[in-house]
């Protein structure tokens, strides 16, 4: 890979830090200017990362990016990306994709049409852990994956995030906004989706903020907060899903996947690393030896400690797919399918009936250690 694709960031919230951050560890792509509808905080993280702050028409207009990175809110992704696509330039976008199948569609075709492509997150699957388990998988550790069950349950947002509205309007909520992290990992152990039921509900229609600067602030909740959601697999597992923000402490693991000869524990999927366990038909749950993967490698201290982060990956790896001609893992058809999956999700639950969802896509190819090496600089 001998190219540098010029990148530009559309949204300079929150997370536009860890992009910014760790986009310079990864071959193939350069950050070189920023926008946001609020230009102030574009000129901030400018300053900050020492890229160039422009005004959105002007990043669309600039021709030395070649790829625009979609950090916007749920509710404008769809025409953030829309616009980066009809400006000429790939797109790679946070979760969720989209908010509805129809937009997804319409990015499709418009990217199709002008010959480019769409990412999107999340890349947490890319991580060393989540490849071990691949790998284990795909080596027939546990057999045939015929069931499991998935937790991601805790308070809110409303206590970090100094912006936390979007997390309780149609677009947020557990599901798409953890959603993504647990779909995308079941799609790359077990596949894609064939049907969907749940039942949804909300504790509160109101939140109260707790995080600086507005806290005291009542916001509405407009969302369901929990919903337990059943999957059946195209390979014929079932797997249920758990996502609530009205859960205080419980005792679940993050993903258990149950096969025909034994059984395996997933970390969290919202990071990259973490410790894969396994038991056989003995029952005996034993750690699964540590690999040197690239993307298992701590890198960061948080509050929790040590931790691996290599958010970026999937637009590194879509980046060298767009050069080397070959399938992006973080691709728009696995990406949409988890919006198919999400929002079936949500429909199920409003209406009480099972749906077969209209989308599918592949399992994306695995991350070895040598694969992983090569997107890093
Ligand atoms: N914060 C996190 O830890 C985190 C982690 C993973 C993924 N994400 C995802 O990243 C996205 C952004 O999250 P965040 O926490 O950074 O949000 P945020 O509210 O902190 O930042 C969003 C930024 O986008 C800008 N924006 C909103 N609408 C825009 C538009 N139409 N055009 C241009 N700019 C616009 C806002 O002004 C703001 O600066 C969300 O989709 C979220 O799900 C966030």
């Amino acid at each position: 890979m001998t190219k540098e694709l010029g990148v530009g960031i559309i949204g300079c919230g929150n997370i536009s830090t860890t992009y910014f951050s760790l986009s310079p560890l990864f071959k193939g792509l350069k950050v070189l200017a920023c926008a946001d509808i609020n230009l102030q905080a574009a000129k901030a993280r400018a300053e900050e990362y020492g890229v160039v702050a422009q005004t959105i028409e002007e990043l669309l207009a600039n021709d030395e990016i070649d790829v625009v990175v979609n950090l916007t809110i749920p509710d404008a992704h769809y025409p953030v990306s829309k616009a980066i696509l009809e400006a000429g330039k790939h797109v790679y976008s946070e979760k969720p994709l989209v908010l509805t199948l129809e937009q997804g569609e319409e990015l499709r075709r418009i990217a199709k049409d002008k010959k480019l492509s769409v990412g999107c997150a999340p890349d947490t699957f890319l991580g060393g852990a989540h490849q071990l388990a691949r790998k284990y998988v795909d080596e027939g550790g546990i057999g045939r994956i015929t069931s499991g069950a998935c937790y991601v349950m805790g308070p809110g947002m409303e206590m970090w995030h100094p912006n936390p509205d979007f997390f309780f309007l149609p677009g947020g909520g557990p599901i798409l906004d953890m959603g993504p992290y647990y779909i995308a990992n079941l799609i790359n152990l077990i596949g894609p989706v064939k049907r969907v039921g749940a039942m949804t509900s909300m504790a509160s229609e109101t939140r109260t903020i707790s995080s600086q600067p507005r806290s005291g602030e009542t916001i509405p909740v407009k969302t369901p907060t929990t919903i337990q959601a059943l999957l059946e697999f195209v390979s014929g597992a079932t797997v249920t899903l758990t996502a609530s923000w009205d859960v205080w402490s419980h005792r679940h693991a993050n993903m258990e996947l149950y096969g025909t000869e034994g059984s395996l524990y997933v970390p969290d999927p919202n990071f990259f690393g973490g410790v894969v366990e396994a038991s056989g038909r003995d029952k005996n749950i034993q750690p699964l030896a540590a690999w040197d993967h690239p993307f298992g490698i701590f890198n960061q201290e948080s509050p929790q400690g040590p931790r691996a982060n290599y958010r970026t990956a999937g637009l590194a790896d879509m980046v060298a797919a767009l050069i080397d001609g070959r399938d992006a893992r973080c691709s728009l058809d696995r990406t949409l399918h988890g919006v198919d999956v999400m929002t079936s999700i949500l429909k199920a639950g409003q209406e009480g009936r099972f749906i077969e969802l209209t989308t599918t896509c592949t399992q994306p190819a695995a991350l070895g250690i040598e694969e992983a090496q090569a997107l890093l600089k």
